[in-house]
């Protein structure tokens, strides 16, 4: 009772649904970093937009050593400055240092760009050369140091999440949006029946071709809505499933955090079906 009073506080707080990831409540809509720190000329502006998200309430934020070499990190770091109790923060770690050794030394270098003591929640941001155990054993030990508070994987198909079969897995991230639906058939499926949330990156298919299709407009005319909160919308109507978009420009920000809000109805559904068939069997995971 105490924890449902808890998370309707929490949902009314800042205005948006919230869904349970490692044990925290997180709004549905995050915020993604890649390519940001990657050009000393823009940094400004992205600690900038991270700051605004915040105060729109989009408080997870997904980073990894691997954006901008450490740069996205340290863009995030300074964003967060005097602000890490709003954040929930997501890192990933190299495959290739994700050795017993090699992720004790990663994680150490990302908590000194993004200047906390803990990350939330640190990913495995794909799966390489090191067992699988070996990693999680990695991720454990960084646990009980308190320096991450859970550990969870990302471009995990799902005969990998089998093979993994680690219940203390809190999240697989990747890719999923409109042109890119292959998950639908069964590793989402999967993962909601596991009660584990889906992370999806891409969501807007980084603003190509995607947010032009006929299809997409003519629902978001019909919501008084641009195209890209109608895929932000599309991707949240799975349960679920954290959206975690990439944006810089102040007014995307805002579109974001307000594309929660977005209820598509059967018609809308059915229109980008027949834009963007659903699969019919099993495909191999997509990755960027
Ligand atoms: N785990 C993995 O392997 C993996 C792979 C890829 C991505 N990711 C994560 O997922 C995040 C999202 O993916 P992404 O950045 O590749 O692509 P994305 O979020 O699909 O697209 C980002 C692009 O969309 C634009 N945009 C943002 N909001 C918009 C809006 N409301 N209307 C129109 N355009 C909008 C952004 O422009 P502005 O920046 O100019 O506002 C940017 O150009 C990444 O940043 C990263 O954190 C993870």
């Amino acid at each position: 009772m105490l924890q449902i009073v808890i998370w309707i506080v929490k949902l009314l707080e800042n205005g948006m649904r919230t869904i349970e990831l490692a044990g925290t409540q997180v709004p549905v809509v995050g915020q993604g970093t890649w390519h940001m720190g990657e050009d000393p000329r823009q940094r400004a502006q992205e600690v900038a937009a991270l700051r605004q998200g915040l105060d729109l309430g989009l408080r997870l934020i997904d980073t990894a050593e691997m954006y901008g070499e450490g740069g996205a990190e340290t863009v995030v770091g300074e964003a967060i400055a005097g602000r890490r109790d709003e954040v929930f923060l997501v890192s990933k770690v190299y495959p290739h240092n994700a050795s017993v050794q090699g992720i004790q030394a990663a994680c150490e270098r990302s908590l000194k760009r993004l200047r906390c003591e803990r990350i939330d929640l640190y990913l495995l941001h794909w799966r390489g050369r090191y067992p699988l155990a070996e990693t999680i054993e990695g991720f454990e030990r960084l646990r009980e140091q308190g320096k991450i508070a859970a550990w969870g994987v990302s471009n995990f198909d799902l005969d990998d999440l089998q093979e993994l079969a680690a219940p203390d897995c809190a999240t697989n991230q990747v890719l999923y949006n409109l042109e890119a639906r292959g998950i639908e058939f069964d590793l989402l499926p999967w993962q909601q029946r596991q009660c584990m949330p889906l992370m999806a990156y891409c969501p807007l298919g980084q603003a190509g071709a995607m947010l032009c299709e006929p299809a997409l407009s003519e629902v978001a005319a019909r919501h008084g809505v641009t195209s890209a909160q109608v895929a932000l919308a599309w991707a949240l109507r799975q349960p679920g499933v954290i959206v975690i978009p990439k944006a810089v420009r102040p007014q995307h920000l805002q579109d974001n955090a307000a594309a929660e809000a977005l209820r598509l109805n059967e018609e809308d559904l059915a229109l980008l079906d027949a834009a963007f068939m659903p699969p019919r069997r099993k495909q191999s995971l997509e990755m960027v």
